[in-house]
């Protein structure tokens, strides 16, 4: 073995040997600038607690929303037809984009209007289904119970990261349906009523692997008033996400 490469390997050895072992935070993501924005959280980050618990929510907002943001934006410098047409029209046609910034508009604009949406339908005091919308569920779904059952099941299905949604038609039908990863189903044309966000990163800091656990407590933040107002905007076909 020559010299240099003796020495290389000792100091490849020293390296690991010696390579502090830190653990380093991940740092929050740069400020989005460009024609895309995190919606503000309709509420505190703590009003969801016990249920949701404000340091996930302030990370789950700030930093995973705000780096699918970040980098839909820098896609934007090149691309900006990607944030002046609508999210459904985008995600319905990812083929017609150029090949390079598919994948990422599919990852981040999916992961924007998904979580756009997330935070829509929680609420610290979201009322009950009422009026058409419980009507609905009860016929098309089999009742409330069944519903939180059904959806609480798929969730625990989903392998990996996504969701656990209920859609809804423009004649308001729902469906029950997931998703992986941060798809959207306005790639299939279709409308969300709302959903629950499985990726471990919404709920590991105080459920850690119980995912049944947080599936179950998350309807105590349902806004089933939110809710009503989705459905009405889906027959009258103005749900944009
Ligand atoms: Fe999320």
């Amino acid at each position: 073995m020559s010299l240099n490469r003796r020495r290389f390997i000792a100091a490849a050895a020293a390296g690991i040997a010696l390579a502090p072992r830190i653990v380093v935070a991940q740092t929050a993501t740069p400020p989005a600038t460009g024609p895309f924005k995190v919606p503000p959280l309709p509420y505190p980050t703590n009003a969801l607690e016990p249920h949701i618990d404000a340091l996930t929510m302030e990370i789950h907002h700030d930093r995973h929303h705000g780096a699918y943001v970040a980098a839909l934006n820098n896609i934007a410098k090149d691309y900006p037809q990607i944030a002046t047409t609508a999210p459904g029209e985008v995600l319905a046609k990812l083929n017609e984009l150029p090949e390079q910034i598919r994948t990422g508009v599919r990852n981040n604009l999916g992961g924007h209007v998904n979580h756009s949406m997330f935070w829509q339908v929680m609420s610290a005091d979201g009322g009950k289904p009422s009026g058409d919308l419980a009507a609905a569920i009860d016929r098309d779904l089999g009742g409330l119970e069944k519903l939180q059952s059904d959806l609480n099941a798929n969730g625990l299905r989903v392998f990996g990261s996504g969701w656990t949604l209920v859609t809804v038609t423009r004649d308001g039908k729902l469906a029950l349906e997931t998703r992986p990863n941060q798809d959207s189903v306005l790639m299939d044309g279709k409308r969300v009523l709302f959903g629950n966000d499985v990726w471990e990163h919404a709920y590991y800091l105080h459920y850690q692997n119980r995912r049944a656990d947080y599936l179950k407590a998350w309807w105590n933040v349902v806004n089933w008033n939110a809710l009503g107002e989705r459905y009405a905007a889906a027959k009258a076909v103005i749900l944009d996400i």
